[in-house]
């Protein structure tokens, strides 16, 4: 049923943490497809640590959110209307925008999704943008050799976990970091890590120790602040950091100071950042190996479902709080292909 838009819309720019004022939810009309036009209903909606950025206004790889404009997000739905021979009502496809029911999409910018090939949701986690995140940093940059200790950090996001994984594939051992009991018990037995250490623990140098006892060899760092300072003087010679995000340190409102790279130059270190969407082009490349590895149960997800669009503004400011427990997505509408 087609019915009105919802939408959440920045409403001003978040200092620090983000407070569910920073947002505001109004009904609009229905978007109409132009030529070459999908309207999309959408089913999944994907809340993200980038999103931080986005709504700060500050320039960096990517336009910021103006303000009054729908929140930036990615989505997966199902089609309703189309003005492109490739998609008809009743297809599911990834690539919707924004934080809002509906949207009107050029065709040739989705892809569509076989609910028999994968669950419909896992384009946007699993087999989606952190899934590829995790297979380019891990190939291009971390390198990971059978033996090696890896360490990752928020181990049970949607990151993380598919970077454990596919260190554990290539041999080597790994060790996670995760904010809590349950997280670091679910990254154990299963996602089948060597081990893994809650940083709200205290002393998490000293658990780093006692787990990694030969140093670590690949860091994958995904949170920064009180975890990177306790990983980071750890690192063997030769060993790589892999810069893939930061997430303790989006809602600061000053830089923290970093760590002294003078070790960096008498460890002969290899520190490298990058950026996914320069990577957009192994997509198929990544699925074609991921998928299968999924469906034989080899490769293991765990989705965080929040119902209702309302509740993105919550979920989202929770996110960068580490509440979230998995890939976490916003239930748009029901999804016509799960049962249950
Ligand atoms: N470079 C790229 O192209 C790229 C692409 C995608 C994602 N990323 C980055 O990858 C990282 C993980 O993203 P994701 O989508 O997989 O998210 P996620 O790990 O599913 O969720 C974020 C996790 O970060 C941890 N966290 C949040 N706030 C924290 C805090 N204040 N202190 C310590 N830990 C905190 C929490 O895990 P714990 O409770 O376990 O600590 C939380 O569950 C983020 O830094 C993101 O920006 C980068």
């Amino acid at each position: 049923m087609v019915g009105e838009n919802h939408q959440v819309l920045l409403r001003r720019r978040p200092v620090g943490t983000p407070s569910p004022d920073d947002f505001t939810i109004v009904d609009s009309p229905l978007p109409q497809p132009g030529a070459g036009e999908v309207l999309l209903r959408g089913l999944y909606l994907s809340l993200d640590p980038y999103m931080r950025g986005r709504i700060s206004g500050v320039r960096s790889y990517a336009k910021p959110v103006e303000i009054g404009a729908v929140i930036e997000g990615r989505v997966v739905g199902e089609v309703v209307r189309s003005q492109h021979p490739d998609f008809f009502p009743g297809d599911f496809a990834y690539g919707g925008y924004g934080w809002q029911l509906y949207s009107a999409v050029p065709g040739a910018d989705l892809v569509k999704l076989d609910p028999a090939e994968a669950p419909i949701s896992t384009a946007l986690g699993v087999l989606g943008m952190p899934g590829l995140t995790a297979y380019v940093g891990l190939s291009d940059i971390g390198r990971p050799q059978a033996g090696e200790s890896v360490v990752v950090s928020a181990a049970s996001g949607a990151v993380g976990a598919v970077v454990g994984q596919l260190a554990k594939a290539a041999g080597a051992r790994v060790v996670g970091i995760a904010g809590g009991a349950e997280k670091c018990r679910y990254v154990e037995s299963e996602l089948g890590f060597d081990a893994c250490l809650d940083h709200r623990a205290g002393d998490l140098g000293g658990a780093l120790d006692a787990a990694c006892a030969n140093g670590i060899d690949v860091y994958w760092e995904n949170v920064g602040g009180g975890v990177q300072q306790a990983v980071f003087p750890r690192l063997n010679d030769f060993g790589r950091m892999v810069l893939c995000g930061m997430v303790a340190e989006y809602n600061d409102q000053e830089p923290r100071p970093g760590p002294n790279l003078m070790a960096a130059v008498r460890k002969r270190l290899k520190i490298q950042g990058f950026i996914v969407s320069d990577q957009w082009q192994r997509f198929a490349e990544y699925r074609a190996m991921a998928a299968p590895l999924l469906r034989e149960g080899r490769l293991k997800n765990r989705e965080d479902i929040v119902d209702g669009l309302d509740n993105a503004p919550a979920a989202f400011i929770g996110l960068l709080q580490g509440r979230n427990f998995g890939k976490l997505l916003i239930r748009l509408a029901p999804d016509p292909t799960r049962s249950g």
